[in-house]
C-alpha cells in the first residue's frame, strides 16, 4: 500500500460518526484545539471513543508525522509505571539489565497520550507535575536531567473533581494537564446517534468480513435508540457485530440484538433460590456477573477491571479460577 492509501485506511479506522449537536460540538472542539500546542484533558465514560478523540488531536497537529505514543496508566503495574515514562539506567532497580529510553524520550517531538490518568499513583502524580512545570525529568536510577519536546494528551473516565476532593488525584496536576477540556457525552445523552452509529457499524462489519451487505429489520434501529448502553459506543459496536455473526439472513431482527440470555436466569437452574453451601452459590452468581460484565466491555480485561474497581491480576486469576471464557463472538 502506498503511503496515501495507508493513510487514508487509517483514517477510515479512525472516522467520528454521529451528527447529533453534542458530537457536532466535539468535532468543533477537536478542529480548534488540535493544531495548538495546548495540553488537552479528554473526560468521558468507558467506551465514549475519547482514545478516538486523542487521535485526532495529533494527526491535525503540526506533529502528525512525529510519534503518537498512547500509554495506559491503569494497565502497567504502579512499581513500573515511572520506568516506563521515564526510562532508566541499568542496575536502576532488580530486573534492570539495561538502560532503556522511557516512552517520554521516545516520543520527543511528538505526542503522549497518558489514558487513564485518573489512576496514576499519587507519587508518580508527584513527578509528572514537575515534568509539567520544568519540562525536565530523569531516567529512574540517573540524575542526568533530559528535556523532551512533547505534547501531552490526557484521558480519563473518572470524575476528576471526585477525585481531587477525596485526595487521590492532585489539583495542581489536573489545573496543568487541563488546559483545555473535550467532555465526550455518554451515548445515552446522545441517542440520534445511535441508528447512524449502528448502520456505520454493521457495514463496516460486512465489508470487513466480505459478506453481503445487511440492514435492520423496521423496529431494531427503534430498539437499539431506548436502550442505556452503559459500555457506550465499544458497546454498541461489540452488538452490532454480534448481530452480524448470528443473523443469517440480510435482515436483523430485534432479537439478534438483545443480550444472549443467560442460562442463570431459567427456572431449572434456580440460581438464587436452591440451596447449597454459601460459598458455592458466591461462585456461581460471581460468575454470571463477570460474565455479563465482560460482555459489556467487550472483553477488555484492563476495562472490566477498572470499572469493577479491582486490580487487574485479581480479575485475571477469578476467570481462571470460575472457569470463564471469552466466547466465539469476541474471540
Ligand atoms: N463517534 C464514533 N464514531 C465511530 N466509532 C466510535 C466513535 N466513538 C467511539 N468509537 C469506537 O468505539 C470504540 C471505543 O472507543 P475508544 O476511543 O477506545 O473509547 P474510550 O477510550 O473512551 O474507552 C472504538 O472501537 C472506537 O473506534
Ligand atoms: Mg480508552
Amino acid at each position: 500500500m502506498d503511503q496515501n492509501a495507508h493513510r487514508a485506511a487509517e483514517e477510515e479506522l479512525h472516522r467520528i460518526i454521529g451528527d447529533s449537536e453534542k458530537t457536532r460540538t466535539i468535532l468543533e472542539q477537536i478542529k480548534q484545539v488540535a493544531p495548538t500546542s495546548a495540553r488537552v484533558l479528554i473526560t468521558g465514560e468507558t467506551g465514549t471513543g475519547k482514545e478516538l478523540v486523542a487521535y485526532w488531536l495529533h494527526h491535525l497537529s503540526a506533529r502528525h508525522d512525529r510519534p503518537f505514543i498512547k500509554i495506559n496508566c491503569a494497565a502497567i503495574p504502579k512499581e513500573l509505571l515511572e520506568s516506563e515514562l521515564f526510562g532508566h539506567e541499568k542496575g536502576a532497580f532488580t530486573g534492570a539489565l539495561n538502560s532503556r529510553p522511557g516512552r517520554f524520550e521516545l516520543a520527543d517531538t511528538g505526542t503522549v497520550l497518558l489514558d487513564e490518568i485518573g489512576d496514576m499513583d499519587p507519587r508518580l502524580q508527584a513527578k509528572l507535575l514537575r515534568v509539567l512545570e520544568t519540562g525536565e525529568f530523569e531516567r529512574v536510577g540517573s540524575n542526568h536531567p533530559l528535556k523532551v519536546d512533547i505534547r501531552i494528551i490526557s484521558a480519563t473516565n473518572k470524575n476528576l473533581a471526585e477525585e481531587i476532593e477525596k485526595h487521590n488525584f492532585r489539583e495542581d496536576l489536573y489545573h496543568r494537564l487541563n488546559v483545555f477540556n473535550i467532555h465526550i457525552p455518554a451515548l445515552r445523552e446522545r441517542p440520534e446517534d445511535i441508528p447512524v452509529l449502528a448502520r456505520y457499524f454493521l457495514d463496516t462489519y460486512c465489508r470487513q468480513n466480505g459478506v453481503s451487505s445487511k440492514r435492520f429489520a423496521s423496529d431494531a434501529l427503534d430498539y437499539l435508540s431506548g436502550q442505556s448502553f452503559p459500555g457506550n459506543i465499544r458497546e454498541l459496536k461489540n452488538l452490532i457485530e454480534r448481530a452480524a455473526i448470528v443473523t443469517p439472513g440480510d435482515e436483523i431482527p430485534v432479537s439478534a440484538l438483545t443480550p444472549n440470555p443467560t442460562p442463570a436466569f431459567t427456572s431449572e437452574n434456580q440460581l438464587f433460590t436452591r440451596t447449597r453451601p454459601l460459598s458455592q452459590a458466591r461462585n456461581e452468581l460471581e460468575k454470571v456477573f463477570l460474565e455479563q460484565q465482560l460482555a459489556r466491555f467487550a472483553w477488555n480485561i484492563t476495562k472490566t477491571a477498572v470499572e469493577l474497581n479491582i486490580e487487574r491480576s485479581n480479575l485475571s486469576r477469578r476467570l481462571k479460577q470460575l472457569g470463564i471464557q471469552k466466547p466465539d463472538p469476541y474471540a
